[in-house]
């Protein structure tokens, strides 16, 4: 790193990236604002399965960008806060909610700073969805908050991308990155998943990568018992040509490893209880 980006705050410039992004996704076919407006749910099959009835439970989605999985849940039936460091995908959210008259409080902080904005042990599920645990360096000072929003008898619910997809090159052969990087991984892109050609000025991000065994460890260290850690072959985006789409969620469905080929751990989802 040169002088000038030792300079950077990490996460004030993904704060930067994701407010230009926020936007972008709103408008884009990725995130099909209109047919979640029509009353599609964002959320994948497996997540209404494994958490079950959400019917009257006070649920808080951290990271929640601009919220349309927050507001599937409320959806169904449940009691919706939703937080995001990012004041423009607050804003959509806001909007979102007004737009389908749905009830839910959304909230601008950071989210090691959630109990101290939402309260503490107010929550019976704590839901954390596709794309969110990348962006923090500090998955200690994520535990503590998360574990500090639930109630006693409350659930984490994390749905979450495999490291081992931020590893494989192109050609899904190669080990192109480390699977315990001592440094954040340092992007300077454009665009971005959901709108990839999209011209973009706030460019620089951070990510760091959390594996499956420092998440389990820092939720059993505050006194979680983990009820399971599902690892599948699936994802949210073509991230190799050889994946084959499937599920009709999402205009563009999900994506998964094809019969006949190796299968690759793409994504999970893990269930907490605090007893
Ligand atoms: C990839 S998005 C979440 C994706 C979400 N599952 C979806 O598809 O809508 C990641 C979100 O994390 C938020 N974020 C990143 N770092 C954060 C932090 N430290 N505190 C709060 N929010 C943060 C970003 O603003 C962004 O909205």
């Amino acid at each position: 790193m040169d002088a000038v980006s030792d300079a950077v705050d990490p996460v004030q410039a993904n704060r930067r990236m994701w407010d230009e992004r926020a936007p972008l996704h709103a408008a884009s076919r990725f995130y099909d604002l209109e047919g979640f407006r029509a009353g599609r749910s964002s959320l994948q099959p497996f997540e209404l399965e494994e958490l079950g009835s959400v019917q009257g439970l006070d649920l808080v989605h951290l990271q929640c960008h601009i919220g349309l999985d927050t507001l599937s849940w409320a959806r169904l039936g449940a009691r919706v806060t939703g937080l995001d460091f990012s004041p423009a995908a607050i804003g959509i959210a806001r909007g979102l909610a007004a737009d389908t008259g749905l009830p839910a409080r959304f909230e601008v902080a950071e989210v090691t700073r959630a109990p101290e904005v939402l309260g503490r042990a107010g929550f019976d599920i704590v839901y954390t969805g596709h794309g969110a645990l990348i962006w923090l360096p500090d998955l200690d000072q994520w535990a503590d908050a998360a574990v500090a929003l639930l109630r006693p008898g409350g659930r984490l619910y994390l749905a979450e991308f495999h490291p081992l997809s931020q590893m494989l090159g192109d050609d899904a052969a190669t080990v192109v990155a480390s699977g315990f990087p001592d440094e954040p991984m340092v992007f300077d892109l454009p665009g971005s998943y959901a709108e990839p050609e999209a011209p973009t000025e706030e460019n620089l991000s951070y990510e760091w990568t959390h594996n499956l065994g420092e998440v389990v460890s820092v939720l059993a260290a505050r006194g979680m018992r983990i009820e399971f850690l599902r690892e599948r072959d699936v994802i949210a985006w073509p991230r190799w040509h050889f994946l084959e789409k499937y599920g009709t969620t999402w205009p563009d469905g999900w994506w998964r490893t094809p019969p006949g080929r190796p299968r690759i751990p793409l994504s999970y989802t893990l269930m907490a209880r605090l007893d």
